[in-house]
C-alpha cells in the first residue's frame, strides 16, 4: 500500500493493495471525475505534486509519464511511500 497526501488540506489517506487511488480518496469523501476507470479516457487527470507515480493507463505519452508531473488514479498507483496530489 501506500498514501496519497491532498496539497489543499494535507489530509493523508492510505491507498490498500485492493484499493484504487480514487476509491479511497471516495471512500473519504473527495470525489474526482471518472469516466472509463480503465485509463483510458483522461478523465480523471490529477497533477502530482512530489513522488513518483507508477503508470498503468493507456492515455498518457510515455514522455507524460516520465514526467511524474500527472497521473490517471482510475488505475495507476504509486512507486513511491507517498504521493502528493494537487487535490
Ligand atoms: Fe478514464 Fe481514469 S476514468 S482514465
Amino acid at each position: 500500500s501506500f498514501e496519497v497526501k491532498l496539497a489543499s488540506s494535507g489530509r493523508t489517506i492510505r491507498v490498500a493493495a485492493d484499493a484504487t487511488v480514487t476509491s479511497a480518496l471516495a471512500a473519504e469523501g473527495i470525489l474526482v471525475p471518472t469516466s472509463c476507470e480503465q485509463g483510458v479516457c483522461g478523465t480523471c487527470l490529477t497533477r502530482v505534486l512530489e513522488g513518483e507515480p507508477d503508470h498503468r493507463d493507456m492515455y498518457l505519452t510515455p514522455q507524460e509519464q516520465s514526467a511524474n508531473d500527472q497521473f490517471l488514479p482510475c488505475c495507476s498507483r504509486s512507486k513511491s511511500a507517498c504521493l502528493v496530489l494537487d487535490l
